[in-house]
């Protein structure tokens, strides 16, 4: 066999989120295949990193008052925690805002600039007068222009599924800020995507077995089959303030977030090459015959199989082997939902003290290499697991070990490879000579193609023919009579050397416990090659402890209940009649950073003007130190006149999403102390504060 060189990589995560159950389909997937590569010897690279750019990091990282830098940071040391706790191993995990991602960002710019690629154009864009920024279409609401619903984000309605853009939106709010956005006109550079060279280039690559047959059809409807109706060009610049690299040149301009992610996968290897000594243009030179790999959910196939493949090409570089996109996770057949509970965070997993690996195993029993999705079916989780690591393949070990240790002092009896019993499981009447029964080989196989599911149903096929064995030989029936000692002796040790292959099979998935094994047998590191080999006579093997636990279904249901909203805190003026007192205790507690997420400011009330047709409301024209007044409706009437309140500082609540009225829309809230004792009294603060100030 040739070993061969592969750099794989699963898709970089955003930094501004947590690893959810969802995003571990694809790592689970991608370490599955890269462990059963290298047990096979080849020389295979592993990397991936965080996705650090883009407005979200930005905005999240003002909300919690820290630098961009400080949160991708914080969220790198999060996400290498995580993955390492699922076992996934990186070969190296970096990040994409390091100088590795922005060397090879502006070089591949420049060469695509050069090949008369990268055009400029000024496009109108909705820009929000109060943050001073140009908004993405998610950071847009608005009414639908079709159906009318309310709330309705920049892109696509979700009443009535119309796709438009977010300058169709009527009434049009920012989310940021509830101001009005106004169109502006900026400069954009576009890389020309529409360009006759490139939809040759991308007809040809993508019908070429690069992808999947189901992604290849899918791209063959974006790609159309005539000259128009095709590719339009694509946007990769943002305008300041942004996160992320500044174009060379172009001062205020920055790569969109999605022009730099897949250089991350370079930028990665690079770094890894200077530590590790390797040769960056072996994997990523025009001409190079090392295979390239992306792991990718089907949500991102867009970039990977048009913009990505035709980037590469046109900046010299060679392009992937092949693209691997896989399904969504859903969670008993729905998709994910924060309010159920299934929105299940990696660390709320490992939290309730669920296995790891019982998840690497579901989901590997799951997958089979196509785009489909994938259901995570709670009670079938449990089920499954229980019965056929514990039920089938630990129960292997845990009912012959005993007697090997105790009645034979740990040492096995040699066993024959030409033995009925292991034959049948090692199918070796059809090797291929090469010492390789039919099951591994066709395992393997099942493992190349990504079709773990198959292989998991060869291996459990093969783990019943074992526990046929043990039930039939019955060791504890031998074991109550002396004269069948020698029985006793091989019958277990043919099924701890049974054990021992399953536990080959099952290492690319189960790698925590394949190494208890090896431990447990005292072994080194199985390979693929060990599958059809036997321990030699007179091994001595280690005292069996228990390898694993059965799921206890009590755990799955805690950790749904932890993924469940936090109650709001209690209401008492509206819901109850409890009386709302200072000494009140029954407040639920909040994180500081939950607490930063508010944004408090000192506003001056410029006007105060009552509400006709509302006598609790007064309607109130704040200045915040932005040159946009914002209007709040304030329900302080039965307390103030609008004479004593002109002119007064007050708190805003300056990030609350607007609220439509009868009357208008609120843009906030003023903050009033009050109860059943009185009030509301206005919050003002101390002499010296100016409008727009911070309050924390
Ligand atoms: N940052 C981009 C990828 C850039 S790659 C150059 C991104 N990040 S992500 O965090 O949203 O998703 C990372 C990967 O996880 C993607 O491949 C995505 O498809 C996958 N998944 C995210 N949610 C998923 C499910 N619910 N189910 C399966 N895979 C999912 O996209
Ligand atoms: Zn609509």
């Amino acid at each position: 066999m040739n070993p061969r060189e592969i750099l794989v990589t699963s898709a970089l995560p955003y930094a501004n989120g947590s690893i959810h159950l969802g995003h571990l389909v694809e790592y689970i997937q991608t370490d599955i295949w890269v462990r059963f590569q290298k047990m096979q010897g080849h020389t295979v690279h592993y990397v991936c990193a965080d996705d650090t750019h883009g407005t979200p990091v930005m905005l999240r990282a003002e909300q919690e008052g820290i630098t961009p830098e400080t949160l991708i940071a914080k969220v790198h040391g999060e996400h290498l925690d995580d993955f390492a706790r699922f076992h996934i191993a990186f070969d190296n995990y970096h990040t994409t805002h390091s100088p590795e991602t922005r060397r090879h960002s502006e070089d591949i710019y420049a060469r695509l600039k050069s090949a008369g690629l990268i055009v400029a154009r000024s496009i109108d864009q909705l820009y929000d007068p109060l943050k001073q920024m140009f908004l993405p279409d998610r950071f847009i609401k608005g009414e639908c222009p079709k159906c009318g619903a309310r709330d309705q984000y920049g892109d696509n309605c979700e009443a009535c599924g119309s796709a438009y853009a977010p300058t169709d939106l009527k009434n049009p709010y920012s989310v940021l800020s509830g101001a009005t956005p106004v169109r502006r006109s900026s400069e954009h550079f576009f890389f020309r995507l529409s360009d006759d060279r490139c939809i040759d280039f991308l007809r040809g690559w993508t019908g070429s077995g690069t992808l999947q047959p189901e992604a290849a059809n899918k791209i063959r409807e974006w790609l159309g089959t005539t000259g128009d109706d095709t590719l339009s060009d694509w946007d990769i610049s943002r305008d300041a303030p942004y996160f992320g690299f500044e174009i060379p040149d172009a001062p205020g301009k920055y790569f969109y977030v999605w022009l730099d992610a897949p250089v991350g996968y370079m930028g990665s290897f690079d770094n890894l090459c200077a530590r590790a000594g390797l040769d960056f243009d072996r994997f990523w030179k025009r001409g190079a015959t090392t295979e390239l790999y992306h792991f990718i959910g089907k949500d991102i196939l867009y970039f990977h199989a048009l913009f990505w493949p035709a980037m590469l090409e046109y900046a010299g570089f060679r392009t992937p082997t092949a693209i691997f996109a896989h399904g969504f996770l859903t969670v008993n057949g729905e998709k994910m939902s924060k309010s159920r509970g299934t929105f299940i965070t990696a660390r709320s997993y490992l939290e309730q003290g669920l296995n790891p690996e019982w998840l690497r195993y579901y989901y590997a029993a799951k997958l089979n290499g196509s785009m489909e999705d994938i259901d995570l079916s709670l009670e079938d989780f449990v089920a499954r697991v229980n019965a056929d690591l514990i039920g089938k393949y630990v129960n292997i070990a845990s009912r012959c070990a005993g007697f090997i240790v105790k009645r034979f002092d740990g040492t096995l009896a040699g066993v024959e490879a030409d033995d009925p019993d292991v034959c049948r499981a090692f199918d070796c009447r059809s090797g291929d000579g090469a010492g390789h029964g039919r099951n591994s080989g066709e395992i393997g196989r099942d493992y190349e193609n990504r079709d773990f599911g198959r292989a998991i149903r060869r291996i459990m096929a093969i783990a019943d023919t074992a526990n046929q064995y043990v039930n039939d030989q019955a060791p504890w029936n031998l074991a109550k009579d002396d004269a069948r000692t020698r029985e006793l002796h091989h019958a277990c040790s043919v099924a701890i050397n049974l054990f021992r292959y399953l536990t080959v099979l099952l290492k690319p998935i189960l790698p925590r416990l394949a190494a208890d094994v090896e431990a447990f047998l005292r072994i080194p590191p199985l390979t693929w090659d060990d599958a059809e080999t036997l321990l030699p006579q007179g091994h001595r093997i280690g005292e069996y402890r228990h390898l694993m636990t059965r799921i206890d279904p009590k755990q799955v249901a805690a950790m749904i209940e932890a993924n469940k909203p936090v109650p709001q805190p209690v209401q008492h003026r509206d819901k109850t009649d409890a009386p709302s007192t200072a000494t009140d205790t029954r407040i639920e507690t909040i994180s500081i950073d939950e607490f930063s997420r508010i944004e408090l400011r000192v506003a001056r009330i410029v006007r105060a003007e009552q509400v006709a047709g509302a006598d609790k409301l007064l309607r109130l024209t704040l200045d915040t130190g932005t040159e946009c007044p914002r209007t709040v409706f304030a329900g302080i009437r039965s307390a103030y006149s609008p004479e004593q309140l002109e002119g007064r500082l007050t708190i805003l609540v300056a990030n609350l999403a607007p609220r439509s009225m009868k009357f208008g829309v609120s843009e906030g809230m003023v903050l009033a102390a009050g109860g059943q004792e009185g009030g509301p009294y206005l919050l003002a603060p101390d002499e010296g504060a100016q409008p727009g100030m911070k309050v924390r």
